[in-house]
Parts: C-alpha cells; structure tokens; sequence
C-alpha cells in the first residue's frame, strides 16, 4: 500500500467509525423510545404538543430564545454549588428548581426540533411552565426588565399589539403602568420638564387619584415640592396609560402557551435516576 492509500483508509475508519458510534448506534438504541406509563391507568409522559402550544415552539425557534437558554436538566452528579459551611454540592440544576431530576432522552421523543441549548445566558427552561403565572410570562416577554431591572434578557414588543380601548379594557390587556406601555419595549419616564407640565395640567387629577388609593390615602401630598412631585410621579407611573391597552398577538399567546407547556423532567422515569 502506498502512503496515500493508508491515509485514506485510516480517515475512512476514523470517520466511519465515530459515525457509527456517535449516529447510526444511537440512533438504533433510541429510536424506538416510547412514552412512559406507569400504570396502565395513567396518562403517558410526554404527551405531544398540540394547537396553541405547537405552533409558540415555532415562535420560540424563529426568536431564537434557544441562543440564551437550554432545556436540559443536568443530573445530580453535575452542577457544582457550595453550601453554608462551604462545603462542595452538586446538583445545582435540581436544587434551583430547574426539575425533579435529570432530562434525559425520553423527555424528548415529541420535539421537533430539539431544542436542547448550549448557552445560559438566562436559566434552563426544560420545566418553565410551572414556574410563573401566564400573566407574568406576558410582561416578562414584553418588557422582561420590568420583574428584573438588570435583566440582559430582549424585549419581545413584536409579540404584542398596542391598541385604542374601545368599551372596556380587554380581559387579555396587559396590566402594567404606563412606565412600561407608553414606549412598548422600552422604560418610560418624562423629564423633569415634561413632569411640571402634566402636573399644570392634570396635578389636581392626579392628587386626587393618588389619595383615593388605599395605599396612600392617609398620606398628605404636596405636589409643591420636590419630594411630593417624585411621589406622585412614582405612583403616576404604575397606573394604566388612559384609552390604551397593550394586548398579546397570536403569536404573543402562541409562545407563552409553548412556554407554560415546557414540563419536562415532572414525571419520574426509571432509567433517570441520578
Ligand atoms: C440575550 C439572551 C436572551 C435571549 C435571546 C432570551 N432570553 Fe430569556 N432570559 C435571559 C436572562 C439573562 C434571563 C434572566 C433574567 C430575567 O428573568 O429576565 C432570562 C429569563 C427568562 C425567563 C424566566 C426564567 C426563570 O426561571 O426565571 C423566561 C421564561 C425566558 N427568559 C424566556 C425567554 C424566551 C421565550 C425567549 C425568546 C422569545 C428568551 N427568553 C430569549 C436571557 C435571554
């Protein structure tokens, strides 16, 4: 054999083989996983996504959420943490709250992708939907500094439509101050400048708002000074922009349907175990 022909061959083996190893075994071993029944009576796990939620795993592949989050669970044996006493642990996913246990192959039987992650800019969503509220999930996607002021995380306004009120405020609208609607996506706040205007203009209005309030109703306010104008403008700012409403788009209720959908690692399995 001459020189070219063993380099040949050995790439060929080299490649063959971890293409056995790392494909084509793999995939005889678990291809024909089926969901989990304990007894014959209960419900199996995974169930398939349906509707509403199906199509949010669309929006969350297409807004690229899997760049900033995994979806997989490490096992106890992983994920260092440290104790009171400084003692080395691990587990930490599971101590987190990120799962009962380890994610493990069968957990993903129905994902089309899969969208496992390699990054963790924001923390795991393998089990997300038990975590939050729907409610919270649509104010975190629109704006998500608004639950974390030093969140790094985008916000999403695209998901959600800003429109005029017509009749009563819809039951979908989002209940956030006008601090987070008047500029979807963005904190707004006036200028001092801007702020002694609305305050010619509506300070009356405002004040009587603000004492009508239970939370403040025994307080006395002057709006004359410095600190009377910050506190009504800090409360001015957590009340509802007037005639508009901030409501969820389809796409906007597909992702957090998807997001509230995200259980996996709830259900014991037997071959997770660690
Ligand atoms: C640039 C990185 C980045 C991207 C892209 C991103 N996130 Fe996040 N996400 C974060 C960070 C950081 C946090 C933690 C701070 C916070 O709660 O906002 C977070 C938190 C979350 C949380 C709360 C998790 C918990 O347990 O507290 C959810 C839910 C979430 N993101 C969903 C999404 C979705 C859905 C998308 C795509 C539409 C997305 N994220 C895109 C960085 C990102």
């Amino acid at each position: 054999m001459d020189r070219g022909m063993v380099i040949f061959v050995g790439a060929l083996l080299t490649f063959s083989s971890s293409w056995l190893g790392l494909v084509l075994f793999p995939f005889w071993q678990l291809n024909g996983e089926q969901p989990y029944r304990k007894d014959a009576a209960d419900d199996p796990y995974p169930l398939a996504l349906q509707g509403t939620a199906l199509a949010g795993q669309k929006v969350y592949q297409r807004e690229g959420c899997m760049y900033c989050h995994s979806q997989q669970v490490r096992s106890e044996k992983f994920g260092n943490w440290w104790d009171e006493h400084g003692q080395e642990r691990t587990g930490a996913d599971v101590k987190r709250g990120w799962g009962q246990r380890r994610t493990v192959s069968r957990d993903y039987i129905y994902d089309r992708p899969t969208m496992l992650g390699t990054m963790r800019t924001g923390p795991d969503l393998a089990n997300v939907g038990g975590r939050y509220s729907e409610a919270w999930q649509h104010a975190h996607t629109f704006n998500p500094r608004v639950f974390n002021d030093w969140s790094v995380m985008p916000s999403f306004p695209w998901l959600y439509r800003k429109e005029k009120v017509v009749g009563e405020r819809s039951e979908r609208a989002l209940k956030l101050g006008r601090e987070w609607t008047v500029d979807p996506g963005y904190r707004w706040r006036p200028s001092a400048g801007q702020w002694d205007a609305i305050l010619r203009d509506q300070g009356e209005a405002i004040t009587a708002r603000f004492l009508s309030d239970p939370a403040h109703s025994t307080a006395a306010i002057d709006p004359g000074t410095a600190d009377g104008k910050k506190r009504l403008l800090d409360f001015w700012l957590t009340t509802e922009e007037e005639g508009v409403q901030i409501v969820p788009t389809g796409e906007g209720e597909a992702l957090v349907a998807y997001l509230l959908a995200l259980r996996k690692a709830e259900v014991p399995l037997p071959e997770a175990k660690e």
